[in-house]
């Protein structure tokens, strides 16, 4: 029986059909995209921070807004997604807890500092704009409720991107020290972008049986290629200089050749010891801890609802 209710799971995903919750699945494709999408939500709330510390000392009204408005919907992803993963039952609860015991992981990206303002701009640019292009084909994703919370994150990603590019734009067009603050911020960037799209082919345990569950479609290599196509017409518009002396146009494979981002240092980073891994784990720890009472509260008035005792 097994065996009928595995092809029957083969075909469906072999024909571009969405595999919904109550389907049968098997128990690694379960895993694997509790693994990926609960990643994926701690990603965007630990995400939250690196740009947070910014809302309270941006430049103007307008800037405010933008980045307030911004920070807002990266707490939305995360619900979304933590939404998503409760449909292949598990508990949200269970997952935070995870993240802040450092047994589940989130994106690398995060975990590096956010000296000057201009990092504002340059984490939409280029770190939203590196989400976009991972994200994108995730919308066609095998898991319905999964491809389905992507699509309004991608709309939502291509404003956060837009906000940060115009954001450079802003600067580069102004004095000699805001052009300077955007090349800093663009050089301390760009490896650590590169980094997100996870490691290369051959060092990607996951890649291979989760393009067969058409999870993942496309390999982490051909993503990172896709990105470095998109950004550098971008960079050359916008006047700056992307760190990589190996970086060039090659007319044969019409595609950019690019050098080798540092390895070890993604996988360092990833094992919890990237600048500011301790600093982004104390505060969701802290953040969490101080929203006790209203989890309890809510869970409360939900009892005195459901009872109909409410007022
Ligand atoms: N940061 C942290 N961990 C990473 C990173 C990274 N940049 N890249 C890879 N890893 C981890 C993988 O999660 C995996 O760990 P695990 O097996 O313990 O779970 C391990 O390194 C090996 O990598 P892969 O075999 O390539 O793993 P996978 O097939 O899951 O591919 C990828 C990694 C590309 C990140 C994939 O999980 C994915 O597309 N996730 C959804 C997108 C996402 O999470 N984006 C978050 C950042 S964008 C944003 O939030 C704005």
């Amino acid at each position: 029986e097994e065996q009928a209710l595995e092809a029957g799971f083969r075909q469906l995903v072999e024909s571009e059909s969405r595999i919904e919750p109550r389907d049968w699945m098997p128990d690694a494709y379960r895993a694997t995209l509790i693994r990926q999408i609960a990643q994926h939500a701690h990603s965007e709330i630990i995400g939250m921070q690196p740009e947070g510390a910014w809302i309270s000392r941006a430049p103007t009204l307008r800037r405010k807004a933008a980045l307030l408005a911004k920070v807002q919907d990266e707490a939305g992803h995360g619900l979304y997604l933590y939404a998503a993963a409760e449909t292949l039952g598990v508990d949200r609860a269970e997952l935070t807890t995870k993240l802040i015991e450092g047994r589940q992981k989130y994106s690398s990206i995060f975990n590096y500092p956010t000296p000057t303002f201009a990092d504002v701009g340059v984490i939409g640019w280029l770190v939203d704009g590196a989400a976009i292009c991972n994200q994108v084909p995730l919308c066609r994703t095998s898991y319905g409720p999964y491809a389905r919370a992507m699509i309004r994150i991608c709309k939502e990603e291509s404003f956060h991107q837009r906000q940060g590019y115009e954001l450079l734009m802003t600067m580069m067009g102004g004095t000699t020290r805001q052009r300077a603050a955007v090349q800093d911020a663009v050089d301390r960037w760009w490896w650590p972008s590169l980094m997100m799209f996870g490691p290369p082919e051959g060092s990607s345990p996951n890649t291979a049986r989760s393009m067969a569950w058409r999870i993942k479609r496309h390999t982490n290599d051909e993503l990172r290629q896709r990105f470095v196509d998109m950004t550098v017409p971008q960079a050359n518009r916008l006047g700056v200089r992307l760190p990589d002396p190996e970086l060039r146009w090659n007319p044969d494979r019409e595609a950019h050749d690019f050098g080798t981002p540092d390895w070890d240092e993604l996988y360092r980073v990833v094992r919890g010891d990237g600048p500011c891994n301790a600093e982004r784990i104390a505060h969701r720890r802290q953040a969490h801890e101080a929203g006790t009472w209203v989890r309890e509260a809510a869970t409360v008035h939900a009892a005195k609802r459901a009872a109909g005792t409410a007022r």
